[in-house]
This record gives C-alpha cells, sequence and structure tokens, in this order.
C-alpha cells in the first residue's frame, strides 16, 4: 500500500491513536441520529455530541475515528474551486473529559511529523487569540519557533455548530511553498490564498451552545480533532489539490471518459468536471446511508446534488443517464473501507437511475414551460424574463437558473438574475426560520437531562415481575418532585417494561406498593438508558424510595412480541420473494399491528404479496425456535449477519434467530416459538417514497378478526345479491350483462331524441328576404358538436346564416356560419360574431364562412343572439 495514500492514512491515524488507548468506531452513517439540529453529518464529532455534553456516556473516554462527512453549505463553489468537496472524509481524536490541550497538542505533531514524516519546517500553527495556554505549550513543549505561532480571532479560531459542544481551537497548517505566496508580506495562515493549507483543527470542546446562542461551560473539558483525510493526502503526495489524488483521480478519468471532454484543458468544462466528480461521490454515500430523494430536508440536499450533477453532464454533451456508472467506481474504491456501500450497492445504483431519468422528463417539462413563458413575451413585445418566473421554474419543476439563462440567450432574451436571487433568498430565509423553529423544539426536547443516575436495568426480556425502588419522579411539565398523585413520569432502578426503541412501542403495566398502584400507559428512554416510566396513580400517592412491584400487561407484551417476531419473518421473506436488495428503512411494533418499510422500486404484485404471505405463515405453522443471543458486534458481523454500523460500538448486541430461517440483530422483545404469532395476513402495501414501500400488517386474532369482517362482508354481499357466497362472481357477471344491455336500449332512444331535436333546429328559421336565418341557443355542448350542427345547416340549405350559442363550463361559446353563396352577396360570419360576442364579454372573429367566439356571461346569450339577428338583418339591406 502506497504510504500515502488515503487507505493508508486512514488506517495509520485509526493505530496510531489505538496506541495512545483511543477506542476506534467504525464511521457514523450520514444521517444524525436523535438529532434534529443537523440535517447531516458535518464533522466527525457531529455524532458524538452527547458524549460531549455528558447526556450519554462513551464506552471510553478516548476515542478515534474516520467520519463521512457531507457539507453543502458552500455548494455553489464546489466545482468552480479546486478546495471545495460536499463529501469528504475527517478523521478524528477524541477525549471526553479525558486528555485536553497538552496531550492533543503533543500527539498531533507525533503524528504529522513522526508517522507521517512532514518536515516541521513547514508546518505552523495557529492559535485563538487568548489562549495563551495553548500558545505556550506549542512554543515551549513542541519547540515550534515563535514566527511560525500565529493568533487569530473567532472568526478562524473557535469551533462552533450552530447549537452544541464548541471551544476556541488551534490549527495545523502546511507551508507549500513560496510560489504559492499571494505577494502580500503578511500573507501567513489566515490568509485566504493557496500558499497555506489547513490540515488539522484541535478543538479545545470547552462550552455546550444553546438555541438562544449561549454559551454553557463544560463540566469537563474535551478535545475534539478534525484532518481532512483528502487534504492531507494531497499535501503528502505534494500534488496542489484535491482532485488531484486518488480516489478523485479515477472518478476524473471516468468522466473524460464517458463525456470525451479532457480535463485541464479548458475552465468551463473543467468545473463541469470537478461537479459531477464530487457530487458522485456525495450521491453514493448518502444514498448508501439510507437518503431518499425528495424535496425537503436532506432528501432535498441529495436530489439537489444529483441534479446538478446531471446537468453538468448533459453541459459536457452527455446524453444518457451516466451517473450510475460513476457510482459503481465510488462504490468499487470505497465498498472496502465502508462495507455499508457495498451492501447497498443495487439500492443505490436503482435510485440514481430512477432520479436521473426523473430529471430528464423535468428539462422537457422545463423547456415546455419556458416555451410558453417566452412566446408570450414575444407577444407582449418584452424581452427580459421576470425573475420571478425563472424562480418557479427553479422552484417547482427543478429547472436550473443557468439553463433558464442559456435557453433565453438563444432566443436573444435575458432574465433578471438579481431578481431571482432576490426570490431565492426569500425562499431560503423562509426554510432557515423554519429549520431553526424545529432545531429549538428539538434540542428543548432532548435537553431534559436526568443527572446522577445509572442506566435503568431492563429484566423483562426473561422476568414478569420485579421488585424496583422509585429513584425519581417527574410532573407532566418535567419538573422533579418528590411525590405524584396524578400524571408524571417515574424511574426505578430495574423495571421489566420495555421502553419504546427500534420500532417498538413500549410496554404498558402496573406499579403498586404499599397503599399505592399506578398504571404505567407507556415506556421511553432518556438519556443513558433511563427508562422513564409515565405513569397514572390510580390510588394513593407514589413518592422517591418507595418499594413497588412492576408487572407488564401480559396480553399486550404478548401481542407486540407476535408483531415483532413476524416484522422479521417478513424481512426474510421479502429477501427470498423480491430480492437481497430489500433492506429496512423503518418499522413499528406495537400490540395491535405491525408496519415495516423498506427499500423497493415498484409496488409489489399481488402475487408477490401471496408468496410473502404464504411463506411467512409457513414459518408460523413450522414451530420453529426463536433464540436470543448475545455477542459483540465484531462476533455478529463474523457470523455474517448485516450489521447495523449504528450500534454502540464496543457494545454487547442482541441477536434474535428464527430457527434455520432468520437472523437479526435486535432489542425488542419475540415470542419463543414462532406458533405463538397464530397466524399473519398483510392489510396493504403502499410507497411512502421514491424507493420504499411500506406494508402493514397483522397477527394472531387481529389477523383473524379481520379475515372474519372479510367473510362477513362476504355474505352481506351475497344476501343483498340473493345468492349463495360461491355464486357471486356469476352474479355479478350476470349483473353486468344486464346493465350493457340496458346501456344499448338507453343509446339507442338518446339518438332519437338528438334527430328528433335535430330536425326541430333544421326546420326551425326566420326568414329575411331570401336569406333563412338560425338562431340558436343550445344550452349545454360543446364547439364540436356545434361546429357538426352548423355544418349540416349549410349543407342541408344553400341560403342560410346560422348563429349558435351554448354553454360550457360556465362560458359561452359562439359560433356562426355563412353558406357560400351568401358569402359572396356581402354577409361575413367573422363580423357577425365579432359584435354577438361584445355582448357576453367576450371576443372573436375569423372568415366569412365561418368564426367562433367566447364570452363569460352566460345570461346574456339570448341579447347577443338579438344582436346576430340585427346584424345579419343590416347586412341584407
Ligand atoms: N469539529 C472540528 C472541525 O470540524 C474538528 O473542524
Amino acid at each position: 500500500m502506497n504510504k500515502y495514500s488515503v487507505d493508508n492514512i486512514r488506517k495509520s491515524f485509526i493505530e496510531f491513536f489505538e496506541s495512545k488507548n483511543h477506542l476506534a468506531a467504525h464511521s457514523f452513517p450520514l444521517i444524525p441520529k436523535n438529532d434534529n439540529t443537523l440535517l447531516l453529518v458535518n464533522a466527525g464529532m457531529a455524532p458524538l455530541k452527547r458524549y460531549f455534553t455528558g447526556a450519554d456516556t462513551p464506552p471510553r473516554t478516548r476515542m478515534v475515528t474516520c467520519q463521512k462527512c457531507v457539507r453543502t453549505g458552500d455548494i455553489e463553489n464546489v466545482g468552480h474551486t479546486s478546495r471545495h468537496c460536499t463529501f469528504f472524509e475527517m478523521l478524528g481524536n477524541f477525549s471526553f473529559g479525558d486528555y485536553f490541550k497538552k496531550e492533543a497538542i503533543a500527539w498531533a505533531w507525533e503524528f504529522m511529523t513522526e508517522k507521517m514524516g512532514l518536515d516541521d519546517s513547514r508546518l505552523w500553527v495557529s492559535v485563538y487569540h487568548e489562549d495563551d495556554e495553548a500558545y505556550n505549550i506549542w512554543k515551549d513543549e513542541i519547540k515550534v519557533p515563535e514566527e511560525r505561532i500565529v493568533r487569530l480571532g473567532k472568526e478562524d479560531n473557535f469551533w462552533e455548530l450552530e447549537v452544541g459542544p464548541s471551544g476556541p481551537c488551534s490549527e495545523i497548517y502546511y507551508d507549500r511553498g513560496e510560489q504559492y505566496d499571494c505577494g502580500d508580506p503578511n500573507c501567513m495562515p489566515g490568509c485566504d490564498c493557496d500558499r497555506y493549507v489547513e490540515v488539522w483543527n484541535l478543538v479545545f470542546t470547552q462550552f455546550n451552545k444553546d438555541e438562544k446562542g449561549e454559551y454553557h461551560p463544560l463540566a469537563n473539558p474535551n478535545i475534539d480533532t478534525g484532518m481532512g483525510l483528502e487534504r492531507m493526502a494531497a499535501v503528502l503526495q505534494g500534488k496542489e489539490n484535491v482532485f488531484e489524488i486518488e480516489p478523485l483521480v479515477s472518478i476524473i478519468k471516468m468522466v473524460e471518459k464517458i463525456s470525451g471532454v479532457e480535463y485541464g484543458k479548458d475552465k468551463k468544462t473543467d468545473i463541469s468536471v470537478r461537479i459531477i466528480t464530487d457530487h458522485a461521490r456525495a450521491v453514493t454515500f448518502l444514498i448508501g446511508d439510507g437518503v431518499i430523494p425528495s424535496n425537503e430536508g436532506r432528501g432535498y440536499v441529495l436530489r439537489r446534488l444529483l441534479r446538478r450533477a446531471a446537468r453538468h453532464g448533459k453541459l459536457l454533451g452527455i446524453r444518457d443517464n451516466f451517473m450510475t456508472t460513476i457510482s459503481k467506481l465510488v462504490v468499487e474504491m470505497f465498498g472496502e473501507a465502508y462495507p455499508e456501500l457495498a451492501n447497498s450497492a443495487d439500492q443505490i445504483y436503482k435510485i440514481i437511475e430512477i432520479e436521473e431519468d426523473r430529471f430528464s422528463k423535468t428539462i422537457d417539462q422545463g423547456i415546455e414551460i419556458l416555451n410558453t413563458y417566452t412566446e408570450k413575451m414575444e407577444k407582449d413585445g418584452t424581452t427580459e424574463l421576470s425573475g420571478e418566473q425563472a424562480f418557479k421554474l427553479y422552484d417547482t419543476y427543478g429547472f436550473p437558473f443557468e439553463l433558464t439563462e442559456e435557453i433565453l440567450g438563444e432566443k436573444g432574451l435575458t432574465v433578471s438574475e438579481e431578481s431571482f436571487v432576490e426570490f431565492m433568498n426569500k425562499q431560503k430565509e423562509n426554510a432557515r426560520k423554519a429549520r431553526n423553529a424545529s432545531a429549538g423544539e428539538a434540542w428543548h426536547g432532548s435537553s431534559f437531562k436526568i443527572e446522577n443516575t445509572e442506566s435503568t436495568l431492563f429484566k423483562g426480556y426473561t422476568e414478569k415481575e420485579t421488585e424496583a425502588t422509585i429513584l425519581k419522579l417527574y410532573d407532566e411539565e418535567y419538573n422533579e418532585v418528590q411525590s405524584i398523585d396524578g400524571k408524571g413520569f417515574a424511574v426505578t432502578d430495574e423495571t421489566v417494561l420495555y421502553a419504546e426503541s427500534g420500532g417498538q412501542k413500549g410496554d404498558c403495566g402496573i406499579m403498586a406498593g404499599e397503599g399505592v398502584s399506578a398504571h404505567v400507559e407507556d415506556v421511553t428512554k432518556a438519556n443513558n438508558d433511563i427508562f422513564l416510566h409515565h405513569v397514572k396513580v390510580t390510588a394513593g400517592t407514589l413518592k422517591t424510595g418507595d418499594k413497588v412491584k412492576v408487572t407488564y400487561d401480559i396480553r399486550g407484551r404478548n401481542a407486540t412480541a407476535a408483531n415483532h417476531t413476524a416484522t422479521h419473518l417478513l424481512h426474510e421473506a421479502l429477501r427470498q420473494v423480491l430480492g437481497s436488495h430489500v433492506n429496512q428503512s423503518g418499522s413499528l411494533v406495537e400490540k395491535e399491528r405491525l408496519r415495516f418499510d423498506f427499500s423497493h422500486f415498484e409496488g409489489m404484485t399481488d402475487k408477490e404479496i401471496e408468496e410473502v404471505e404464504k411463506m411467512v405463515n409457513e414459518k408460523i405453522f413450522e414451530n420453529l425456535q426463536v433464540t436470543t443471543a448475545s455477542m459483540t458486534l465484531e462476533e455478529a458481523k463474523a457470523s455474517g449477519i448485516t450489521a447495523l454500523f449504528d450500534s454502540k460500538y464496543g457494545e454487547k448486541v442482541r441477536v434474535i434467530s428464527v430457527e434455520g430461517y432468520s437472523r437479526e440483530l435486535c432489542g425488542g422483545t419475540h415470542v419463543k416459538n414462532t406458533s405463538e404469532i397464530g397466524l399473519f395476513k398483510i392489510v396493504s402495501e403502499t410507497g411512502i417514497a421514491s424507493g420504499i414501500r411500506r406494508i402493514e400488517a397483522l397477527t394472531g386474532m387481529d389477523a383473524f378478526d379481520y379475515l372474519n369482517a372479510y367473510r362477513e362482508n362476504t355474505l352481506k354481499l351475497a344476501s343483498k345479491l340473493k345468492t349463495k357466497p360461491e355464486n357471486i362472481e356469476n352474479r355479478i357477471n350476470q349483473i353486468l350483462a344486464e346493465s350493457k344491455e340496458k346501456d344499448a336500449v338507453i343509446q339507442n332512444y338518446k339518438s332519437e331524441a338528438v334527430k328528433a331535436e335535430l330536425g326541430n333546429i333544421l326546420d326551425n328559421y326566420t326568414e329575411e328576404g331570401n336569406v333563412k336565418i338560425f338562431l340558436n341557443n343550445l344550452g349545454e355542448s360543446d364547439a364540436d358538436q356545434m361546429r357538426e350542427l352548423s355544418d349540416r345547416i349549410k349543407d342541408k340549405y344553400s341560403d342560410s346564416v346560422a348563429v349558435l350559442a351554448a354553454e360550457s363550463n360556465g362560458k359561452v361559446l359562439l359560433i356562426a356560419s355563412v353558406a357560400k353563396p351568401l358569402v359572396k352577396e356581402g354577409l361575413h360570419a367573422g363580423n357577425i360574431i365579432r359584435e354577438a360576442a361584445k355582448v357576453v364579454g367576450g371576443g372573436g372573429g375569423g372568415r366569412p364562412d365561418f368564426a367562433q367566439a367566447g364570452g363569460k356571461k352566460p345570461e346574456k346569450i339570448d341579447e347577443a343572439l338579438n344582436k346576430a339577428l340585427e346584424i345579419i338583418k343590416d347586412m341584407i339591406k
């Protein structure tokens, strides 16, 4: 392995910190867990926030990760510079109240100079301007010459997210040499030019910033560091930028191959190549972690990246879909370091394909709409499209602004970019407000923290009841209290009640002590796996220190367990029937029913549903043992279980096995034998997002009741149809045949009636000189019928003028027709109709022999016909 390859730097970094007693964890998924303040994980520390704030206890006080990150804050710059990427890997070592500045600085230096062999005379460091402690460590202990230690202000050397852990930081820079100097005599780290590259940021996390922007000192100061892996590789390999190193260089080559465009030859096409290269990687990783394209939140980020890349493909002249091809290369290159990519490869490609296809259609649709805009502009004689219309195209149809500009340009038209940007900013502002509102809420919810309390001991896998001590009580507003006699929350040292997690709802049960009894209506988890019993005291008063017997509602528990095990059977059956791309993307298990969301790209056929249902029921009837084993995540992975990488590292995981059929990591409660499920019935199969299907199903008595309801309905139908259930189909066929016959008879009568009506019309005219004038209000009709009628009049009488009016959807239709010989005599259908149309508030005109018009006032039809008569009379005179 090349010493400076990203793979090797990643490995060396992890091993280096493992040798310093850090626990290595696999990258957490890009979708933040239990954190609504963040759209996507954008730093190594983000998934560890709760360890920094003390809300949760880390598995070890020192950890090290290589974290997948996505930052889209400056997406507009990506491609235009060779520095910006949306996706990158961040190496980081973390201390949760363990070591601090001294060790963090010393180890960073050791890794850079000794492990990576960087020339220390090229390294510069910056510190927060007030941080003398860090300054002195660099100067006195690491012996960095003072002229290479820079003090910078809050903007550069204070690290924070909108909400969460933050603090002053110290950065390490690499000096790429004088040839990159911007010429400013004060050029040094902090300068925007290309000479000093920041490679590592050491954050001395001392505060927790709340949603109001206030900083609260943390009980223990922490260390959070972040080193951009690609950037470090570029420095070590002596390359100018990240697009010149593997793996990006291979992607660039692939883009060159597909497009036939050579990179490095033209500024404009280089931008497109870089955009595709970066975005393809981000898109692949995002979908790999379960993000689905949509119009909001992280789904929108994904959609935007994918469409931006596809659009730049078009700019490079690529005709067909190409993103999947590039994504395959990404999976090939990263599948080893990130097995989750390889595992969901099929899903990634399918989603990219669907979305790229959709985008092509969007482009077509957008061009059509833009055409209607430009037609109108040409008609109105304007040359500038409004910013509002350009924004509408962009916002509603996903039509890129540059494309609008380009197409308009081809027609010699323009668009106001300024006004477009105004609309865009307005929308961004609205989105930001909405996001902040929900961020605040989420933070408030998660800031309820129970201090000085151990995790609750859960005995409910094996025990039905337990003696517990009430440790803490809270009222309904989460204020800590000493006693409750109504509703509130109780924390005990141990319990048998399951707390909502992993999609399974919390148990209901009873908590009873001397002179006191309470219903437990739900159980949820607070911080640190502390169980919060939602209690309603029914007798006496519940007090802290009370000894209580906790029992669960056995029927509810059994029904929930049946639904949970059935969910596992369903998951496996779906994989067998539909394919291994099926992955769980959400589930809900409660006592009444189960719901299972999974990745699949089209609706299931009736046959597939039947097959899945049958398979699950077979497994129920086979009386299979359900067993639980506890093992480490590594053991589980080694035994071939698709591991969920977001399980807490180092923790033991539970593996639920259905004898010879399914194995899953799961913390839920299950039956002991599949036969306890009794019966399984799928109630619905629907799509909930692009590529995600949802099955709702019932088990046991609920399934039985559901089927019985069907039977009852059938009996009802049979009695209504006056037949036996088995004859319903014959009876319905018979009724349908009869109804068809009746339709034919009705149709016949109708056409007879029309003929009679027509005869009426044809015979009903007034004569003026030797001209036959037909004036008819037809009531409800349409233009085709009217035209046909006017033709018939003309065919029958070569000396006729007809003016017909009708009402259609509240609007007026007018038709005038003049037989050819009369045209020669000066009668003009167009002129007749123009005047008549004015009366009904409309306009129109046409040829001398035929004209039509519309109007808005049906109540004036008769008046309009009178007007027509007047004009015709005038013309005849
Ligand atoms: N959290 C710090 C960063 O992302 C290390 O730069």
